[in-house]
């Protein structure tokens, strides 16, 4: 072969490995994450993940959790999902961690495989979820107990059916609320609701949740999915870099003390003008100060102006 051929085939051979990496990313883009324990499916930008097993009350098992940390890992970076939708297949949102596999399960393995089956479960519960690049609502469904409520919390916003029954029932059988389901309950509820709820073992409605903070707000059940699905539409209308970048520092910012938060905000800030490729800063003062064709306290820019 002369040197010119053999040149011009190593090209070819590049072109053509080129064309099926990319045609194998098209095709892993495409696919639909979880099946099994979690169920997803997209609609118009928003991607509703569902706890699926509703014959066990969509309790945790660590299969459950693995998949999960799998499904919300791929949707962070699938164009489908620019809102999320968290909430669970039957009548439960989630009867928490799996009792027979999470906890009798694991009684003879070693201290070290016990925690990394349960670093599993904090992984995307805490880690990914709660700092999930992109807007996350909790649907709350229906029964929704002890670890149930650490995802519930995780999510930035949620709205409950008032017909939902929540519980921090870890005391009724006899252990304390740990998977840091206290400190995700503290986050939400006063010390007074907290306490008592954790204390008592006893049961409240999606209406009580709504009234005490724990999400913020309760619909029917019957309209429970429309209601979500406006308030997705609402955010998906809003600058996505944007929403994206204030529901992260504001999980940050309030752990930090002021000056310090106030000096993150202004890099954040920043950050954010640079990486919105919408420049949303500069079409919004234009189109306030300049055009005078909106109002910012009373609705928003538009993005495609
Ligand atoms: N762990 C393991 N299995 C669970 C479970 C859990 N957290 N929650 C429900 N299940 C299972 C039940 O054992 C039952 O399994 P089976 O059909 O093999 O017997 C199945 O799910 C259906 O539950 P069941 O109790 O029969 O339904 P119900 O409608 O009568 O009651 C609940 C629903 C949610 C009130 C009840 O299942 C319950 O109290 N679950 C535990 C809630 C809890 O305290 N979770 C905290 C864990 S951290």
């Amino acid at each position: 072969m002369s040197k010119a051929t053999s040149k011009s085939a190593t090209k070819a051979q590049a072109k053509s490995a080129t064309k099926t990496r990319k045609a194998k990313a098209t095709d892993t883009a495409r696919a639909v994450p979880g099946g099994k324990t979690v169920r997803v499916e997209f609609e118009d930008g928003i991607a509703w993940v569902y706890f699926n097993r509703p014959e066990k009350k969509n309790c945790m098992n660590p299969e459950l959790n693995s998949e999960m940390l799998e499904v919300l890992e791929a949707l962070e970076i699938d164009n489908r999902c620019k809102v999320l939708v968290l909430s669970g297949k039957g009548d439960s949102f989630s009867a928490g961690m799996d009792l027979r596999e999470y906890f009798r399960g694991v009684e003879t393995l070693s201290p070290t495989e016990v925690q990394r089956i349960r670093n599993i479960a904090y992984r995307w519960q805490r880690n990914v979820l709660m700092y999930f690049q992109k807007p996350t609502i909790a649907m709350v469904n229906g029964w929704c107990f002890g670890g149930g409520l650490s995802p519930l919390v995780s999510c930035d916003l949620s709205i409950a059916a008032n017909e939902a029954t929540l519980g921090i029932s870890e005391i009724n059988w006899g252990i304390i609320p740990a998977g840091n389901v206290l400190r995700a309950v503290a986050a939400k509820m006063n010390q007074s609701d907290g306490l008592y709820y954790a204390m008592t073992g006893r049961t409240f409605s999606g209406k009580d949740a709504a009234r005490m903070g724990l999400v913020n707000e309760a619909v029917p059940l019957k309209q429970l999915k429309a209601r979500t699905r406006k308030l997705a539409q609402e955010l998906l209308s809003k600058n996505m870099t944007v929403l994206g970048q204030i529901k992260i520092a504001y999980k940050h910012v309030r752990e930090m003390p002021w000056d310090m938060g106030e000096d993150y905000l202004v890099a954040k800030s920043l950050q954010t003008r640079f990486i919105d490729q919408n420049a949303g800063y500069s079409k919004g003062l234009k189109q306030f100060l300049d055009d005078k064709t909106f109002r910012p306290g009373l609705g928003h820019y538009d993005p495609e102006k």
